[in-house]
């Protein structure tokens, strides 16, 4: 009788709730065992949540209840750990409230016990309700705007009078949106105008007139679009148009009257949101004759120059420096064209301008000159580009920077529009020589000491120096008859039975002024004996293998002058030195030079001395048979390391270990021109 009066009296508390039943431990209210567990769980249906009110609890006490224990779970979150004794007022005030689910929800109820109890306990009792869910008190994203009514399992919302629900079942809005497509004539203004505007407004008036109208707003001096203190506006207007929107408009200024439009399809959207009183808007429109704007194109200018045009006129558009036109089928050089306003209040034709491309600039493929940073650089108008040299062995010739014009070429910050050019640096040998003959009488040469001197073993054997990575310098005599042959130069050593660079010939060039030999007679005429050779592939530079300078154009020679040759030819012990050897020799004078040897004992024929050739010598040292077509080099080798040029070409002199001493040598200052038109009309060919 107590308990049925005290379950009434709970159940009271809220009368919508129903019981469902009873929850308890196992063996209530006898005592439970030791080992003894209850797994319950039960869901609310939709729209309700469960509760359950527990009425009697007594387990055994431990810390954080580790021994015995009711765990209670919402949707499978623990909201309570229960253990030990609690009076039914206690657990009514601190427990009850919170074992509750939530909407549709569910709750859990594990009680455990352990192995042991020292003294016996009854255990828990509770019931259990469900009861609606009244999501219009207790749900605050229940969404209705205005009105909501709570029924038992759900709730639904309703409107104030001249209001209806829109879509979404929540939102009380109005209707507002119009057609008036065809009408010339007439007026807008937001839904209760001039009274404040509705909540939750969105609203869109669609206008629509002939295609060679447009339309024309006149807005009222009042205006009121809700707007944030910070300008930002909480409630819109914008006005949309084929091509693109205008506003949004907010706060108390209208949109400037007239409002052209330049459109004949146009859209008006109103969006209010669900708080504030504002009066809204209000404008009048109309049409007119539709005019073309002063911009028929980005980045370009209109002569003559108006505010508007109208149908029929014609203009030149021109495109802005750096820009050029753009038929959209043809990048045209032209920075302008012709476009007449049609009356649809378009520019026909309607060409863009775009910026001009420089395009890839034309460099080399040898890959040696470079651009720095990215290979597919931006190449419009204003881009820059940087170039350098891929290798320490080059040095970048003009300039490094350069800017696409709008002329659409590249221009340096100099003026230029020709490409740098990589060229080999020359004449420095990397490796130093400390101190200081045929190569009679010469000295070995130490790795890298003469990093341009190049040997020929066969078919004759020879000298010959490089003077960029594609070419060598030799004397014609060197290569006469085997012009057509294909060549093997050796490079990068100092022991000629070492294989270093082997480079091929893919082109021998005789000097054209070289006397032609007529067989079976010795040759008395050295004139012009130089020949060009190129390879068939760039050689790699290195420490062993650089060119040697060409002199200045017209660089003679003066008594007494110290150069340095060098050679792989006859030595005073052998026919052919495997070593590399040097020697400085001092260049005798003119008169000297003029006493020319017979070339061999047999000959007694007089040898011819030319303005092309200059000789010279010292006791006991001389080039000799072998060193043909290699260097003679000024200055002297010495330890200031140069720069170096090829001033001379071994070309003849009597047969050296008869001991005159006196070599003659190719003027190379006089060809300094054949050799530089040459390799370019062989390299542009
Ligand atoms: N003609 C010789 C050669 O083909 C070079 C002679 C140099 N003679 C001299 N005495 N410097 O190797």
């Amino acid at each position: 009788m107590l308990r049925l009066s005290l379950l009434l009296l709970l159940l009271s508390h809220s009368t919508s709730s129903m019981l469902l039943g009873w929850v308890e431990s196992p063996g209530y209210p006898t005592g439970y065992l030791p080992h003894s567990s209850l797994n319950w769980s039960r869901c609310a249906s939709k729209g309700h949540t469960l509760s359950i009110r527990l009425i009697h609890l007594d387990l055994e006490d431990s810390h954080n209840c580790e021994n015995d224990a009711v765990k209670v779970f919402s949707d499978g979150n623990l909201i309570s750990i229960l253990c030990g004794e609690r009076e039914y007022e206690d657990l009514q005030s601190t427990v009850n409230p919170y074992l509750l689910s939530s909407p549709g929800g569910c709750l859990s109820l594990l009680f455990h016990s352990d192995y042991s109890n020292a003294k016996r306990h009854t255990g828990f009792r509770g019931f259990y309700t469900i009861q609606d869910f009244d999501e219009c008190e207790e749900d605050p994203n229940n969404g209705c705007t205005q009105f909501c009514h709570n029924y038992i399992g759900g709730y639904r919302c309703s409107c104030r009078h001249g209001y209806h629900l829109d879509r979404d079942r929540q939102t009380c809005t109005v209707s507002c949106s119009r057609d008036l497509s065809g009408k010339k004539r007439g007026d807008i203004s937001s839904p209760s105008w001039p009274g404040s505007y509705a909540e939750n407004a969105n609203c869109q008036y669609n206008l629509s007139v002939e295609a060679h109208l447009q339309l024309e707003l006149h807005f009222s001096d009042i205006f009121d679009v809700e707007q944030s203190p910070d300008g930002q506006c909480i409630d819109t207007l914008r006005i949309e148009t084929p091509s693109g929107t205008l506003g949004s408009f907010c706060g108390q200024t209208p949109p400037p009257s007239p409002f052209l439009t330049h459109a004949n399809q146009v859209q008006i959207h109103f969006i209010s949101d669900g708080f504030g009183t504002n009066k809204g808007f209000s404008f009048h429109f109309k049409t007119r004759d539709k005019v073309c704007p002063a911009v028929a194109t980005a980045h370009s200018a209109l002569t003559p120059q108006q505010p508007e045009y109208v149908r029929g006129q014609l203009v030149t558009v021109t495109c802005d420096v750096g820009y050029v036109v753009n038929t959209q089928t043809i990048q045209t050089q032209s920075p302008e064209y012709e476009a007449t306003c049609q009356s649809t209040g378009t520019w026909t034709p309607s060409y863009t301008c775009e910026p001009v491309d420089c395009g890839f600039p034309g460099i080399p493929k040898d890959g040696i000159l470079q651009l720095v940073g990215s290979d597919s650089p931006e190449t419009q108008y204003q881009a820059q580009i940087q170039f350098n040299c891929t290798s320490k062995y080059y040095r970048l010739e003009g300039d490094d920077t350069y800017t696409c014009s709008d002329s659409g070429e590249w221009i340096s910050v100099n003026g230029k529009t020709e490409m740098p050019k990589c060229t080999a640096v020359c004449g420095k040998p990397e490796t130093s020589t400390l101190s200081a003959g045929r190569i009679l009488g010469g000295q070995n040469a130490k790795l890298g000491e003469m990093p341009w001197q190049l040997l020929i073993k066969s078919p004759r054997r020879g000298g010959a120096s490089l003077i960029n990575d594609q070419w060598a310098v030799t004397a014609a005599h060197v290569v006469e008859r085997f012009e057509e042959a294909s060549l093997q130069l050796y490079g990068g050593m100092v022991d000629g039975r070492i294989q270093a660079s082997v480079m091929d010939s893919e082109k021998i060039i005789i000097h054209p002024g070289y006397p032609k030999e007529t067989s079976g007679v010795e040759r008395t005429n050295f004139d012009n004996d130089i020949a060009l050779i190129k390879f068939t592939s760039r050689v790699n530079f290195g420490p062993n293998l650089l060119p040697i300078c060409l002199p200045e154009k017209g660089r003679g020679v003066s008594e007494n002058e110290l150069g340095t040759v060098s050679g792989f030819g006859m030595t005073d012990k052998v026919r052919k030195s495997a070593l590399l050897k040097y020697a400085h020799i001092a260049v005798y004078s003119h008169d000297e030079c003029n006493r020319t040897p017979n070339l061999s004992e047999q000959s007694d024929k007089a040898m011819t001395f030319t303005n092309n050739m200059f000789c010279a010598g010292a006791s006991g040292k001389d080039s000799c048979e072998g060193d043909s077509g290699g260097p003679f080099i000024l200055p002297m080798l010495s330890g200031v390391g140069g720069p170096y040029s090829l001033t001379g070409i071994v070309s003849w002199g009597r047969y050296c270990r008869t001991g005159d001493n006196k070599g003659y040598y190719t003027k190379v200052g006089n060809y300094v021109d054949w050799i530089k038109n040459t390799i370019e009309t062989v390299e542009t060919s």
